[in-house]
C-alpha cells in the first residue's frame, strides 16, 4: 500500500514530471557541462564547494567529496561513449588507489561516497583491477570503523573517542560499497558488518514526526544509545534537509539489500515528511525550520538526492502502481530542479546545479557557513545520477 500523501497535498502537484524533451535537454546540458570541465579538471578534482558559483582552482584528492566528480566522468561516459570521459575518470582511479594506500584523509567513514561512484563504477563499467583493488582496500578501511559496542560504523574522529562515539545518517550511502566488497570476494564479513550498522541506525534516526536525527551518540563504555544530535543541522530537533535526504536514499538502498519492513517504513515515513515540508518551488530550505517565506538559503541537493532515492525504490518494490507513482515523483522533482536550479550553458557556471548548501551557521551548531548557495559536487551528481535513472535502466555505481 503507497503510504506517500497524495499529489493534490503537496507542493510538488505545481510541477509535471519532466518531459521527455526536457529530459533530453537536461542530459545534453549534464554532459556538456561535464564535456567542459575536462580542460582543467582532467587530472584535478572539483574542491567541496563553488565559489560565486564556479569550481576554481581544482583540488588535490581530499575531502569526502571528491568521488562524485569521478562519478559525474562515469556517468557522461555511460551516455556519450566519448573516449575523453574514460580516460580521465581512469587517471582519477589511480588517484584513488594512491589516496587509500597512502591513507591521505580517509581516516572517516565516507568510503562509499568517495569509492562507489569512483571506483565501484570504473570496475563495474570497464572491469578495471585497479579500481576494484582501490574500492577493497577502502571497503577494508570502512569495516575497521565498526564498533562491537553500540554496533556502528563510528563515522568521524578517533575510534572510540568520547566525544565522537556516534553514528550518523550520512553513512547509510558508505554500505552499499560493503555490500558490493562482499559479492566481490564472497567475504561475508563486509555485508554483516553493513546490516549489523543498517539495523542500529534504522531503528534509532527516526522521530515520531518521520523527520530524523544527524547524528545519534552511543556511550562508549557500555553501547547504550544516549541522544540524537545535530550536526549540520539548525538545532538538535530539527530536521536538516540533506539529512532527512541521506535518510531516504539510504533507507532505499537498505531495502535493496535487507528487503524487509523496517527499511520501506523509514523510506516512507521519511519522504513522506520530506515532500510535506516542500515549499512552492519544491526546492527545499537547508532546514525544515525554515518554510516560505524564508531569506535562508536553499539545498538543492537534497532534492537530487531524494530523486535518487524514489527511483531506486521505483525499482525495487512489487507493486507496479506504487513504483509508478515513485517514478512521477522523482520526475517532478527533477522538473523542479530543471526549472529552478539546473546549470544550462558553460557560460553560466562549471557546476550542475545552483543553489546548494554545504553548511549554514546556527545559533545551535558549530558550523560556519560554507558553500551556501553555491554548486556542491554531490549535488551536481546527484542530479546528473537522478536524470539518467529516468532516462533508462541504470546498473547502480552503489
Ligand atoms: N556527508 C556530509 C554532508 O552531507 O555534508
Amino acid at each position: 500500500m503507497n503510504m506517500l500523501p497524495p499529489l493534490s497535498e503537496l507542493a510538488l502537484a505545481a510541477y509535471p514530471p519532466l518531459s521527455g524533451e526536457a529530459l533530453s535537454s537536461a542530459l545534453d546540458a549534464a554532459v556538456r557541462q561535464t564535456a567542459s570541465c575536462l580542460p582543467k579538471f582532467a587530472h584535478a578534482f572539483k574542491y567541496s564547494h563553488s565559489v560565486g558559483n564556479w569550481y576554481d582552482p581544482p583540488s588535490d584528492n581530499v575531502e569526502w567529496t571528491t568521488g562524485f566528480w569521478t562519478g559525474e566522468l562515469w556517468l557522461a561516459y555511460e551516455l556519450s561513449g566519448k573516449p575523453a570521459f574514460r580516460e580521465a575518470a581512469g587517471w582519477q582511479v589511480l588517484s584513488f588507489l594512491d589516496r587509500i594506500e597512502r591513507k591521505i584523509d580517509v581516516d572517516h567513514h565516507d568510503m562509499g561516497f568517495l569509492y562507489s561512484p569512483s571506483c565501484v563504477a570504473a570496475y563495474k563499467l570497464t572491469g578495471d583491477p585497479v579500481a576494484r583493488k582501490a574500492a577493497l582496500l577502502a571497503a577494508d578501511n570502512l569495516v575497521g570503523r565498526f564498533q562491537d559496542r553500540g554496533q556502528f560504523l563510528q563515522a568521524w574522529g578517533t575510534l572510540g573517542a568520547h566525544d565522537n562515539y556516534r553514528l550518523i545518517i550520512d553513512c547509510l550511502l558508505n554500505l552499499p560499497l560493503l555490500y558490493w566488497a562482499t559479492d566481490e570476494t564472497g567475504d561475508a564479513r563486509y555485508a554483516a558488518i553493513a546490516t549489523r550498522h543498517l539495523r542500529t541506525a534504522l531503528g534509532l534516526v527516526l522521530r515520531p514526526d518521520d523527520s530524523t536525527y544527524h547524528t545519534y551518540f552511543f556511550d562508549p563504555d557500555t553501547g547504550e544509545p544516549l541522544r540524537g544530535v545535530a550536526a549540520q543541522g539548525y538545532r538538535d530537533g530539527s530536521a536538516w534537509a540533506r539529512g532527512q535526504a541521506w535518510g531516504i536514499s539510504g533507507a532505499a538502498l537498505a531495502y535493496r539489500y535487507l528487503g524487509d519492513a523496517r527499511s520501506l517504513d523509514v523510506f516512507t515515513r521519511t519522504t513522506r515528511f520530506f515532500l510535506n515540508h516542500l515549499p512552492q518551488d519544491c526546492v527545499p530550505y537547508w532546514d525544515f525550520d525554515f518554510s516560505d517565506p524564508s531569506p535562508e538559503p536553499r539545498d538543492s541537493s537534497a532534492c537530487a538526492i531524494v530523486a535518487c532515492g524514489l527511483l531506486e525504490m521505483a525499482r525495487l518494490i512489487d507493486d507496479s502502481g506504487i513504483s509508478l507513482l515513485y517514478r512521477d515523483y522523482a520526475a517532478r522533482l527533477c522538473n523542479a530542479l530543471w526549472t529552478h536550479c539546473a546549470v544550462t550553458a558553460p557560460s553560466l557556471s562549471n557546476g550542475q546545479l545552483l543553489h546548494g548548501t554545504y553548511a549554514r551557521h546556527s545559533p545551535y551548531n558549530t558550523c560556519a557557513d560554507r558553500g551556501v548557495d553555491e554548486c556542491n559536487p554531490w549535488g551536481d551528481y546527484f542530479y546528473f545520477e537522478a536524470l539518467v535513472r529516468l532516462s533508462k535502466d541504470w546498473k547502480s555505481y552503489w
